[in-house]
Parts: structure tokens; sequence; C-alpha cells
């Protein structure tokens, strides 16, 4: 039998649980498999720290949200969000279901294209497309996004350059019920800059304005908000019907509906706040009534839904490697995985639970990453129990942002793994290595 290791003993006040107002703590319950399998299992064999994404559970979110829209509005299509996640592994699932790709740069559009996507069933978005980009698009037939005057006539350039006639969507920021305006996308809808945008395209004779767009903000919880954006979107195709006798094919709502994440500065759990994709289609669907359309005529409704498609599905394991007193008394875990690959900790409280059954009381602990920077805190305030150096941790909903988001820093960035709706797993991005960081640096003659 080998000697138990000696541990100083430290005096600890216990706390009964952070109670909430219906004076209830939340019991912390750990999770030992991902999708069956084994979180011990998947560091064997892929390290720590580890991403994991589950196939099921990004299908079950795609089709819900196909489900819930589809109910409301008779030609509904998602367009999968490259910027919220962009591995290969990860837009194939999303396209295989149905999803277009909406883009937001040249990058993002050639890895569409490379990933077989049809121009067709591209939306391109963002406030800056090169020339070079244009061209590609309105070779390919995809759908470009206009953003501000300077890139309609960047437009007509490259239309009259290749000989083409592109139908095109406008980008509109709006105010609308309980979210902050973000003014500097698109053209402005109350103040008439966007009806100057279509008319100023309609006088250009290079370009069909076929469809309005408008992306509110992101982790928006409020109906309320949709419900406005898609009656000022309706209300605005009416109007350029009326007035201009444009028609559009396409409302495109953007993207925005949050995760069942917890902000920082919100009270109730994510779960409880975050309104489900039923409730934003009923909302969207009510704006939409004010459309005046014949029936069979109706626009499609895109949805650009990014974080709360793919949030659930993703899961970062790590490994606590130290145990620390800090000097306020709370328990500090350190483990090996920062805020440089969990860049959503800014935003939120994530969910965190060990990955197997634990003894002991819960105390306030804080979770510290092994970056050498003063910022690098996973999770500030918890009652968290115990844990033995070589512990693992599972923090959950954590796919969207992070690995597109991620940074190189101070260490090499960890693998990915899929789990497939079969139980099978496989990596879809390979850990980096000091080879993958130096790969690409050179070292001048004279300091050779
Ligand atoms: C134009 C556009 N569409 C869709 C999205 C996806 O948003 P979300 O992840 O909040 O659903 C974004 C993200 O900012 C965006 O800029």
């Amino acid at each position: 039998m080998t000697k138990p290791r000696y541990e100083p003993p430290t005096i600890a006040r216990h706390a009964r649980g952070m109670m909430n107002k219906l004076a209830r703590a939340k019991s912390i319950q750990p999770m030992t498999h991902i999708d069956g399998v084994a979180v011990e299992a998947l560091v064997e064999r892929f390290g720590s720290p580890l991403f994991v994404f589950s196939e099921k559970t990004l299908k079950a979110r795609h089709s819900d949200l196909q489900g819930a829209f589809g109910r409301r509005w008779p030609k509904v299509q998602t367009a999968w969000s490259y910027k919220t996640n962009y591995l290969d592994a990860i837009c194939r699932v999303f396209h295989r279901a149905g999803a277009w790709a909406e883009v937001v740069s040249e990058l993002e559009y050639d890895k569409a294209r490379r990933l077989e996507v049809p121009g067709s069933r591209i939306l391109f978005n963002g406030p800056f497309k090169p020339e070079n980009a244009l061209a590609k698009a309105f070779r390919d037939g995809a759908r470009v996004h206009l953003d501000n005057f300077d890139e309609i006539q960047r437009a007509e350039k490259v239309a009259r350059e290749i000989g083409v006639r592109p139908k095109v969507t406008i980008r509109l920021n709006m105010t609308v019920a309980g979210v902050p305006l973000w003014g500097r996308f698109g053209f402005n809808l109350e103040n008439g800059q966007a009806l100057d945008a279509v008319r100023r395209i309609v006088t250009g004779g290079m370009l069909d304005v076929a469809g309005l767009h408008c992306h509110l903000g992101t982790f928006i919880q409020d109906t309320e908000a949709y419900r406005d954006e898609a009656r000022n979107l309706a209300v605005f195709a009416n109007e350029l019907k009326a007035e201009l006798g444009i028609e559009v094919d396409a409302i495109d709502i953007g993207g925005g509906f949050a995760s069942r994440n917890t902000l920082h500065a919100q009270y109730l759990p994510g779960e409880q706040t975050t309104p489900s994709f039923g409730q934003y289609a009923e909302a969207v669907a009510e704006g939409l009534d004010s459309l005046v359309v014949e029936p069979g005529h109706e626009p499609t409704l895109f949805l650009e839904t990014g974080r709360s498609l793919v949030d659930e599905a993703g899961y970062l394991i790590a490994t606590v490697h130290a145990n620390k007193r800090l000097p306020d008394g709370r328990k500090s875990l350190v483990i090996d995985a920062g805020v440089n690959l969990l860049f959503t900790a800014f935003w939120y409280k994530h969910d965190v639970v060990p990955a197997a059954e634990f003894r002991g009381t819960p105390e306030a602990t804080v979770i510290h990453g092994p970056l050498c920077m003063n910022i690098d805190t996973m999770r500030e305030h918890l009652l968290f129990p115990p844990m033995e150096t070589g512990s693992r941790l599972v923090f959950r909903s954590v796919g969207a942002y992070n690995v597109t988001q991620w940074l190189q820093f101070i260490t090499a960035r960890p693998a990915v793994v899929l789990v497939s709706t079969s139980g099978e797993t496989a990596l879809i991005r390979h850990a980096e290595t000091l080879d993958t960081l130096v790969s690409l640096e050179e070292v001048p003659e004279w300091l050779r």
C-alpha cells in the first residue's frame, strides 16, 4: 500500500451553497461521458486540454431551428455563420443538414467554396469585400449583402468589368426594442439612408436589389427585438414594392439568438432565460405578418443563426494541475486551458463540472488557466468540490466562437474531436506543435 501524500491542513469556512432567491443551490453533477464516450478515454487518446463536439447536438439544434421556423413561414433557409465555427467537419454537418454558408470575408468565402458549397448557396456579408472577392462571388452567383455606398460603387465597377448583372441584398441597421443599435453595419432604416441606397442602386442600373438583410446583434434574449426587426423589414419591403416596383425574394433576419449560456451580468442561469427557437419563430412570424404579398409569392426567410446552433454542441475538457489558497481565502484551481482557448469566458459564467464522481465539501473556488497573465480566469466565483491534481473538468456550451477566435499564445492550441451520432470519435483538428508555430517564420541571413 502506498503511503498517502501529506497535505498541510487548511481551515476553510463551509459554504452551504450559493442560494438563489428560491433558496436553492445548483447541485453539481459530474459529466463522465460525452455522448456515451468516456471523458477519460478521450483524454487518453487525444490529450488535454481538448475540444469535443457532439454531432448529435449539432444536428438536433439545426433540425429544431428549421422545424420551429418552418411551422411559421413557408420558405425558410438556414445559412451557417462560418465565423461562429468554421472547422470543416462542423460546416459539413450543417451543410449536409441543408444549411447554406454565410461568410464575412474572402477567406471564409474560399473556405466554403473549398467545401464545395456552390456560390448560389453562399450569402456574403461584411463591411469590406475586396474587388477580387466581389468578382468571384458575382461569377459564382453568390448573394452579396451590400454594406455602404462605396461598396455599391465597387460592386457596380466589378459587375461592369466582368459583364454580369447580379442580384444583391441590402444590409440595414435599425432601432428595435431592447437592443443597442449596431449602427456601423449597413444602411440606416429610420433616417432614410436605406431607401437612398436602394434608389442609388436602381439608378446605377448595374445591380438588382433582391433581398433585405439585418443582423441586430448577438446573444439577444428578447424576442420582441425580432418582432420589431421582422416588422420593419416587411414594411420596408412593402415600401420598395409600392415606390420602386421592387419585389424582394429574400428577407434575412441575421443571427443573434442566445445560446443557453449565462452572461456575467446575468442573475438567473441561461437555461431559464434563453427563449426557445419556437418563441423566436413566433415573434418573427408575427412581425412578417405586415408583409403585403400574394400567397405563394412569399420571400425566403433566411436565418444566419450561429451561436445558438453550435454552443451547446461544444465541450472543453481540461485537467487540474494545482490547488492554491488565495490571500482572500478562496481556493484556486490551476488548469491547463486558459482564456486564449476559451475566449467566451470573458462573456459567460461557463458551466463547468468535474468529469468524475467527487467527495468533499464544496467551497468558494476560482478557476485559473495556465497563462502567465492576470486576466487568465476561466471562472471567477463558483462553489466547487475539492479536486486532486490530475482531475479532469468539463466546460460545457463552448462551441461558438472559441475555435475561431482562440489565440495561439504561449501554448500550442489543442486538438478538436467530433463524436459522431453513432458514438465514433474522430480528430477534426490536430493539436498544434512548435513546428506549427515556427512554420511561417523566417530568420534573415544575417541572424543565422
Ligand atoms: C452578419 C452576421 N450574421 C450572423 C452572425 C451570427 O450571429 P450569432 O452567432 O449571434 O447567431 C453574425 C455574427 O456576428 C453576423 O455578423
